[in-house]
């Protein structure tokens, strides 16, 4: 048997965004899917993923990693991956909330996009000094926790060491899958924690500065954007003398 690579990639921005791109990405998955698992990991939570892939050409994943890897679903199942929100279930949202909700920058995400694992803002501009405030001011009320910044404007307030680079790697290796066969694409801030765990990394042409600033062996840059950019960077990674 062939031994089997895993896509883990990002959703908005990354294999949506073009259908023209995504209907070429299709094309392809479906004869590789053989070979392949196929992981989405996204900022949003299963169920609007899952509507997503009922109505966008958008090919059923493995197993989807949602709210910025706070959760990690088998699909179509749903069924939670067993041993990984147990890691953080002592994470107390409500602590967050009230320990900055000082901050007049801050304006909570609506309702539908918060968890018990995942606290999040609007934040336009937020600097470098501001988010290590915030840290400083979680971890002195007693609650440390991870922030992500995205796209100049998403700041997602998790537990500590969550976020969906850690989620992919929990996924990976209960899957026994060695690094060198996984591949990881991205275009946004939350995508950056998926790069530099020994993946083959894919950085879509339409990416934010942040991660078209990745350099290193493990990232490949596509000049291609969205799911044509994953392509063009899967092709890259799986051609003669890659993985
Ligand atoms: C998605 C989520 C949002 C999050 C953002 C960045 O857009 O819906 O809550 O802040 O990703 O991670
Ligand atoms: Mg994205």
């Amino acid at each position: 048997m062939k031994l089997p690579f895993v896509l883990v990639s990002d959703v908005d921005g990354t294999l949506l965004g073009d259908d023209a791109a995504l209907d070429g990405f299709c094309r392809w998955y479906v004869e590789q899917q053989a070979r392949i698992r196929l992981v989405y990991a996204s900022g949003r939570f299963y169920e609007s993923i899952v509507e997503s892939i009922q109505t966008t050409g958008l090919p059923p994943p493995d197993a989807i990693i949602g709210g910025v890897g706070t959760e990690i679903r088998a699909h179509p199942t749903g069924e939670p991956v067993g041993g990984w929100q147990e890691r953080f279930s002592h994470f107390r949202a409500t602590m967050v909330r009230a320990c900055l909700s000082r901050y007049e920058a801050l304006e909570p995400q609506p309702v539908h996009l918060q968890s018990a694992y995942k606290v999040s803002y609007f934040a336009i501009d937020a600097t470098e000094e501001f988010l290590a405030q915030l840290r400083s001011d979680l971890q002195r009320a007693g609650c440390p926790a991870r922030i992500v910044y995205s796209s100049r404007r998403d700041l997602d307030v998790l537990p500590p060491g969550v976020d969906k680079g850690a989620a992919a790697e929990f996924l990976i290796r209960q899957w026994g899958v060695e690094p060198r066969r996984v591949m990881v694409s991205g275009d946004s801030g939350n995508d950056l924690s998926m790069f530099g765990r020994g993946y083959r990394g894919i950085v879509v042409g339409n990416a934010h500065d942040d991660l078209k600033a990745l350099r290193g062996d493990g990232v490949f840059h596509s000049r291609r954007t969205h799911a044509a950019g994953v392509l063009e960077g899967l092709q890259y990674w799986l051609s003669d003398g890659q993985p």
